[in-house]
């Protein structure tokens, strides 16, 4: 499965590279790395953004079932994710008293600080699976490359306009 992982996250990294060459837009570049992740990996159920607002994060581009609307930093994986700026990996979200369970079927999940190109946090990048334990250093990996080629490394327009 490792094996697998590394060819898989290989190929959709490729396309995303090449779909979202030249583009700035931040709302584009969410919705285009969702889409072609979520088409690839088939252990992906629910994967997007939720962006920094006013101390809290608020949902942005994302395919899967209705995420919840709102989450303050102090709660879930996403808010810790974000307010310390660091990569959470959740093995199984039903021994992690703080999670959220914006749908009942994630078993396990991956959340990742994204950064714009001043270093300022602008969103986390959530991926949930219905499958236990199934994020591992490979995808922190590939996903952490592809939110610094695509907004920290970048000349991203920093908002919804
Ligand atoms: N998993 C998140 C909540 C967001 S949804 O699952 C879409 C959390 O506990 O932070």
């Amino acid at each position: 499965m490792k094996a697998d992982k590394h060819s898989i996250y290989k190929q959709a990294n490729t396309e995303i590279n090449s779909i979202l060459e030249g583009e700035s837009n931040m709302i584009l570049k969410m919705a285009t790395i969702n889409c072609v992740l979520k088409k690839y990996l088939p252990y992906f159920y629910w994967v997007g953004f939720y962006c920094l607002n006013e101390n809290e994060l608020i949902v942005g581009p994302y395919q899967g079932t209705l995420g919840c609307l709102h989450i303050p930093l102090s709660k879930g994986v996403c808010g810790l994710a974000a307010s310390t700026e660091k990569v959470q990996i959740v093995e199984d979200v039903h021994l992690f008293p703080d999670h959220i369970a914006c749908d009942e079927n994630t078993r396990s999940e991956i959340v990742l600080p994204v950064w714009n190109n001043q270093k300022k946090l602008i969103a986390v990048f959530d991926v949930d699976s219905t499958e236990l334990a199934a994020f591992d250093g490979v995808d922190k990996q590939y996903l952490t490359e592809l939110l610094e080629l695509h907004f920290s490394k970048n000349n991203l327009v920093q908002n919804y306009q």
